[in-house]
């Protein structure tokens, strides 16, 4: 089982948004189990960005000993497993996030850790919990040298980096081009995201972008990084695809 750490220096980048478009496509479309969790104790936005929420147990109460992980799980409609964490702040006290690589030790599917900003306590505890380091930034050299940084303390924790994926790409002359990211963090960008609207519409359905629109631009390269993380060939789903269409028109035409 995998365990992939979202992390950013920088807040606001998209980390939460990534996870759970990676997630859904991992688990609902390339059958790729995968449960997603809120390392972002004290701003945790995965259940509120998908509108689910378990009322009983959070991440909170796991890594507090008084609940198991698989009580604390829930599941979005469309089938994604999350486990989140608490958004009530009475529920940090006597929280140690310090404890998440123990709670994570034996997962039974994989999982996209989506973490919270920089190199704090939070931040740390994720990388810590991980094996694997997405890293996802803006093409502005305030966030890349903040890349640089949690680099620098992945490489120190023997973490296999997997590269960067450049979010909010506008495609303006002052933004910084990948070449010069890979350069500046001595990193592989693996996948460009361009700004879509349509992410921050699909934030406030509560649902991944591919169910909230098929169509939206960004589909691309969430499709394209999920395929390059399990292996998972896209043109497999495409053939499917193709399959579905050709059975409806022949459901069609009789
Ligand atoms: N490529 C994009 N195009 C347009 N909007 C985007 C894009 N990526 C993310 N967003 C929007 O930016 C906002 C912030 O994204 P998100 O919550 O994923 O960031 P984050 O890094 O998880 O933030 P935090 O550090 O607070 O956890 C979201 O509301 C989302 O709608
Ligand atoms: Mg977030």
């Amino acid at each position: 089982m995998r365990k992939i750490a979202v992390v950013s220096g920088k807040g606001g980048i998209g980390k939460t948004t990534l996870a759970i478009n990676l997630g859904y496509i991992l688990h609902n479309e390339f059958n790729f189990d995968t449960t997603i969790i809120d390392c972002n104790l004290t701003t945790p936005h995965l259940s509120i960005n998908l509108g689910v929420y378990n009322k009983n147990k959070t991440l909170n109460d796991v890594l507090k000993g008084e609940a198991k992980l698989e009580e604390a799980l829930v599941k979005h409609p469309a089938g994604i497993k999350i486990l989140p964490a608490s958004i009530e702040l009475n529920d940090l006290e006597g929280v140690d996030i310090g404890k998440l690589s123990d709670i994570l030790q034996n997962p039974t599917s994989n999982l996209i850790l989506d973490s919270a900003p920089g190199i704090g306590r939070e931040g740390m505890a994720t990388i810590s919990a991980a094996d694997e380091i997405l890293f996802i930034t803006q093409p502005y050299t305030s966030a890349v040298m903040d890349i640089y940084r949690c680099k620098k303390v992945a490489e120190k924790l023997n973490k296999k980096i997997l590269g960067i994926v450049v979010n909010f790409r506008k495609g303006f002359k002052h933004e910084l081009s990948n070449t010069e990211i890979e350069k500046f963090t001595e990193l592989p960008v693996i996948e460009t995201i361009p700004y879509n609207i349509e992410i921050e519409k699909s934030v406030a359905a509560k649902l991944p972008l591919p169910l909230y629109n098929q169509k939206a631009k960004a589909n691309k390269s969430f499709y394209s990084l999920a395929s390059q993380i399990s292996g998972f060939k896209i043109e497999r789903r495409r053939h499917f695809l193709d399959k579905l269409l050709n059975i409806f028109k022949k459901i069609k035409l009789e």
